[in-house]
């Protein structure tokens, strides 16, 4: 186990494991780990015999006035939640090794379309940022697998689209979201939230659950994304979107679409929380 810190040194450990043969999985996170997040890690080691993790706040998907200054920083204690799991290396570049010309001369990656709604929509330029900084770990440590959360179910497709538009070649593994007992998504961004907040919060996947209910019982699009907006409301939340997708590519819902996800964002307290749920809706005779 091994932290690095310049893309040399990463190249030549992760090009001496595939000369040996070895398969190698990538755990891409911004850090302030928690279970989700050892989640991959375990898929990972499941997948492959090295696992790289990287940690790195990616400036260049945050937006103005967004929380990239008070994002949680928490290297130490990432290491040591790491190396309980066995992973093999952990990339953790500084800005400058990533962008050594500087954020606004670095090549950008978009994905058309599905950056730009949902998330998208209220955070422009987030999933630009995204995909450009997935691309170049991708391409520096050239794995066979990449494990990514479910959680950020937009980010996934972005990612999996961005690897099939421009042939990348790696798997893209998906793992399913981690809860806190009372249901809450968790996220680094939870620590944002006063004990007051943090008692509300699990309203996010409450409303997501009855809308799942709904729709399961052949509720209405449109019905169900107010309800759920209402139950956000309700609980003191202030929610950005509620939407009801095909699951497949986040386009809208045709009469015979079976696999949906419910997508909700919300504010609460200085903390933006997004979570999502998959809804199986049999069709009907
Ligand atoms: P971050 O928010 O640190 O998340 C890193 C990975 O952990 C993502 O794939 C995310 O979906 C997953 N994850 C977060 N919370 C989870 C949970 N509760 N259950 C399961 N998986 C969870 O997402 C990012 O960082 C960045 O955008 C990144 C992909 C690293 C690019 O900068």
């Amino acid at each position: 186990m091994e932290r690095i810190e310049l893309c040399g040194a990463l190249h030549a450990r992760v090009d001496g494991w595939r000369a040996a043969g070895e398969r190698l999985a990538l755990v891409p996170t911004m850090g302030n780990l928690h279970e989700g997040h050892l989640t991959l890690v375990r898929e990972a080691r499941a997948h492959a015999e090295r696992v790289v993790a990287t940690i790195f706040v990616n400036p260049l998907q945050f937006g103005p006035g967004e929380d990239l200054g008070a994002y949680p920083r928490t290297l130490e204690e990432d290491e040591r939640l790491l190396a309980r799991e066995g992973y093999d290396l952990l990339f953790a570049p500084a800005i400058d090794a990533l962008y050594p010309r500087g954020q606004e001369d670095q090549t950008r990656v978009e994905v058309p379309r599905l950056s730009d709604i949902l998330c998208g929509a209220s955070r422009p330029g987030h999933f630009v940022g995204v995909a450009t900084v997935v691309c170049k770990l991708l391409n520096m440590v050239r794995p066979d697998v990449a494990v990514f959360g479910e959680k950020d179910f937009q980010q996934l497709l972005v990612i999996r689209r961005m690897v099939e538009d421009l042939a990348i070649p790696v798997e893209i593994l998906g793992a399913p979201t981690v809860r806190e007992p009372d249901g809450l998504a968790m996220s680094s961004r939870n620590g944002y939230l006063s004990s007051q907040e943090r008692r509300r919060a699990p309203a996010l996947y409450r409303a997501l659950t009855l809308a799942g209910d709904a729709l399961r019982e052949g509720g209405a699009v449109d019905e169900v994304e107010g309800a759920a907006s209402a139950v956000l409301r309700e609980a003191g939340l202030r929610p950005d979107y509620v939407s009801v997708r095909r699951a497949s590519d986040l386009g809208p819902v045709a009469p015979g679409d079976c696999d949906l996800v419910v997508l909700a964002a919300a504010h609460l307290g200085r903390a933006r929380l997004i979570d999502n749920l998959r809804v199986l809706r049999c069709s009907k005779g």
